[in-house]
Formats: C-alpha cells, structure tokens, sequence
C-alpha cells in the first residue's frame, strides 16, 4: 500500500517524464517545420540553378563563335552547339580530345605551343587550322587560362570563329579576279586580232569589189586603145605613101583600103570613150582610197547618204534580184570615219540581204535622215527586209563576237559586233529588231557631231 508522499512522489515523476516528452515532441516538430523549410529553399536553389543552367545553355548555342572548354592539359570538357557543327561531332564525341589532335599535322606543333604559352598568358588570334566538317578549315581563336581561387590552373578557354568562308572566299575573290583579269587582256588581244583580220578581210573583200569594178573600164580603155593602135598603124601608111609623092589616086585606092575614112570618124569616140573609162578607174580609185582607211585618223565630213549609196551599189552588183525601195535625201552631212560607217552600213545591207536571198520576191526598204538641228542634231539610216526576222532567243545575243546562225564559211558572226564598236566609238547606237508585219529593221543612229572628235 503507497502512502500519500509516495503516491505524490510518483505522480511528480509522471509529471515530470510528460513534461520531458512534451518537450521532445516540440523539438522535433521544430526540426521537422526547419527540414521542410529547408527544402522549400533547397528546392528554389535547385530551379534556380537550373534556369541559370538553362540561361547558359541557350547562350552558348546561340553563339556563333565555337567555344570549347579544356581541363589544364588542353582535353576537351565542354563544347558548344557552334564547335559542335563545325566538327560535324557531337559534344560526347568530342569529349576528353587533344585540341592539338583536332589539327592538321603540319598545325599540331602550333596548337601545342599555344596551349603551353596559355598556362602563364592569354593567347589572341590565333590563326590555325581545324579539321572541320567541311576539310580543313582556319580559324582565328582566343585562348584563356581558368584558375581557381587559390590561383591553380584548372583548365582552358577557347574561343573563336572560322576565318574561313569570308578570307577563303576574300582570297578566292582575288584570285579569280586577277585570272579575270588575265583573260580579260588576252580576250581584249585576240579581239583586237580578229578586229584587224577582220577589217583586213572586209578590205579585202572591198579589193576584190574594186578589182571587179575596174575591170569593166579598164578593158574598155584596153579595147579602145587596141583599136587606135591598128587607126595608127593605117594612118602612118597612109602618111608615108603622102610624103612619099604617091598620086591624088594612088592616095585615094589607099585610103579606101585602109578605111580611113571610118576609123578617123571613129577616133573622137574612141578618145572620148578612153577617158570616160580612165575619169571611171580615178572614181573608183578615189572610193578606195576614201572606204578603205581602217587606221586611226581625224574624223572627217562625210555624206551618209554617199555612203549608204555606194554600200548599196556594192551589194546589189552581187544580188541583182533584190528590189530595193530607197528613200533617201540628197545629202546627209555627218562627221566620223567614212570607210567605218561603210563597214557598218555594208554588213547591215549584207545581213538583210543574205536573210531575203532565196525568197521569191526579196525586199530590202533604205531610209535615211536626219533628227534635230545644231549639236544634237542625229543621223539614222534604217534597212528593213521582208525576210523571216530573228528568232526570239538569238535577239539578246546579236552582237555578241562571234555569234551567227549562217552556216560555216558563210559568216563569221563579227559583223554586228564590229558595227557595234564603231558605231559606239562614234558616240552613236546601233539596233537590229524584229518588225511586227515580219521581217528585220536594223537601225544606225550616228550624232552629226561626234563628241570625241578622233
Ligand atoms: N536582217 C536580219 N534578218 C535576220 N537575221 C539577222 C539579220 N541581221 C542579223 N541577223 C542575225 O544576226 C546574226 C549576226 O549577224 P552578224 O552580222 O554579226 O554576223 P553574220 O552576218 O552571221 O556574219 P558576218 O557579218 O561576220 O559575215 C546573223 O547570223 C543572223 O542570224
Ligand atoms: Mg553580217
């Protein structure tokens, strides 16, 4: 049986082991609310972290520059999406590689040297070459060293950016440029060349014109003078039977047999046909000389109309079935090289011609005139045909050296080529067109003044 102190003494003890417990269970509350407090912040850190991690991560694919992270040694830890696609090797790949080892051999030395130099100082721009995904390709990059707070190095940084595309294609640029230019000058030369060979060909073919031309007069005067030789042979005859004493009658029966009488009426026409043929020989000659200057002189006054004349009267001779409708002034006074503009007028009659030839009834329309007064005043000359035109897509290509659609051995393709030139050298325009109703019309515009007056 418990007394009352024992029994107090026990309730004490119970009071107290309450109290100790109580106590307990509020320290661990305590402790629990601090460990869920300290998630909550764990937790935070945690997304915060990650969105920092995140952050970087889209920074450094969306440089691009490639940058790459080494340990000390120079093996690689990280990369970015730029390294990576430049390598054509994903970051795992590239993982604990040599950067020397990413180096064309003869570049292995150099990296090497710079990773030694990046231990005490940082290297900038430096050229070297990386295997690329596309072959090897240079690069100019920044080195720096990483180190920890207590100043250790612990790794390597390297940035950069392929020098490649704009230098490779810089240098390209060059030297395409300076074969250009190479074959720039040697195109110009052997255009010149054929400009020359060419000129020398339509001179020629203005000789052989010429020669054809002269022969016509000079076998008049030929035939003429064999006929005032054989006169002349009868009349010293005659003249020697006179002073020989021969009578009235003898001098008669002569003359009758020698039919004097028909050759001394047939002198004046003789003489009169012999000049006439000799006054044609100094024209022709005097054209010559006029058509046939292809070198370098002084523009001179020249008469279009002259000109678009005498080329005319050169191609019809050859085509005589062609019908030709001229209308022309008298007179168009210009200024240039009239045996150029010959050439150009020449080769646009000769292009209508030869498209007209084989039609039944081939038409070639010349025209000619003049557009304003004074200093800007114009000349034209137009030759139209009633041939079959040009087909759309040779159009751009007319004047191109070189192109003809006539079969080999009928055309070079230089002839509007080189009206072009000249007729631009005259400060003039040149254009051949298809007209609606068909056929060609090729049109000469040429300043009555030309500026550059040489
Ligand atoms: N009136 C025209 N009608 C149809 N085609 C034409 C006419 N004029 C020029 N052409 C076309 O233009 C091309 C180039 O003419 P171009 O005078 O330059 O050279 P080509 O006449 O062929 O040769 P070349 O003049 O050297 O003897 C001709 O081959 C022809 O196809
Ligand atoms: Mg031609």
């Amino acid at each position: 049986m418990m007394d009352n102190e024992s029994v107090n003494l026990l309730g004490g003890q119970m009071l107290a082991d309450e109290e100790a417990w109580l106590s307990v269970i509020r320290k661990m509350d305590e402790a629990y609310a601090d460990l869920v407090d300290y998630q909550v912040q764990v937790e935070e850190q945690n997304t915060k972290l990650a969105e920092a991690q995140n952050f970087f991560d889209s920074v450094l694919s969306a440089m691009s520059d490639v940058l790459v992270v080494c340990d000390h040694e120079g093996k690689i830890q990280q990369v970015n999406r730029a390294f990576e696609e430049f390598c054509g090797r994903d970051s795992k790949g590239l993982m604990g590689t040599w950067l020397p080892e990413l180096c064309p051999s003869e570049h292995f030395a150099v990296m090497k040297e710079c990773l030694r130099k990046v231990r005490h100082t940082p290297v900038r721009d430096l050229e070297i070459v990386i295997n690329g995904a596309r072959g090897e390709v240079p690069l100019a990059l920044n080195c720096s060293p990483r180190f920890n707070p207590r100043g250790r190095l612990i790794g390597i940084v390297v940035a950069g950016r392929p020098l490649g595309d704009l230098q490779k294609a810089f240098k390209e640029l060059n030297r395409t440029h300076a074969e250009l230019n190479q074959t720039h000058a040697e195109l110009k030369l052997a255009q010149e060349r054929l400009v020359q060979s060419e000129k020398m060909a339509s001179l020629g073919r203005l000789v052989a014109g010429v020669a054809h031309e002269l022969n016509n007069p000079i076998s008049f005067v030929y035939g003429n003078m064999h006929a005032l030789k054989r006169y002349t042979t009868r009349l010293v005859e005659y003249f020697d039977a006179v002073q020989a004493g021969a009578s009235r009658d003898e001098l008669k029966n002569l003359r009758a047999q020698l039919r004097l009488d028909r050759a001394i009426s047939d002198l004046d026409s003789l003489v009169e046909g012999t000049l006439e043929g000799a006054d044609r020989v100094r024209e022709i000659v005097n054209d010559l000389r006029q058509f046939s200057s292809t070198q370098r002189s002084e523009k001179l006054p020249f008469d279009l109309v002259h000109v678009a004349q005498s080329a005319l009267h050169w191609i019809l001779k050859e085509n005589p079935e062609v019908i030709v409708d001229k209308d022309l002034p008298e007179k168009l006074g210009g200024r240039g090289h009239s045996g150029q503009i010959h050439q150009v007028v020449v080769n646009l009659i000769q292009n209508a011609v030869d498209a007209i030839k084989e039609l039944p009834l081939p038409k070639l329309i010349i025209r000619a005139g003049q557009d304003g007064v004074g200093a800007n005043a114009m000349l034209w000359l137009e030759v139209q045909d009633n041939g079959p035109g040009i087909a759309v897509d040779d159009l751009p290509r007319l004047f191109d050296p070189f192109f003809t659609t006539k079969p080999p051995g009928k055309g070079t393709g230089l002839g509007l080529s080189i009206s072009y030139g000249i007729v631009s050298e005259h400060g003039g325009e040149l254009s051949v067109v298809n007209l609606e109703e068909g056929g060609a019309l090729a049109r000469l515009m040429l300043p009555v003044s030309p500026k550059n007056d040489d």
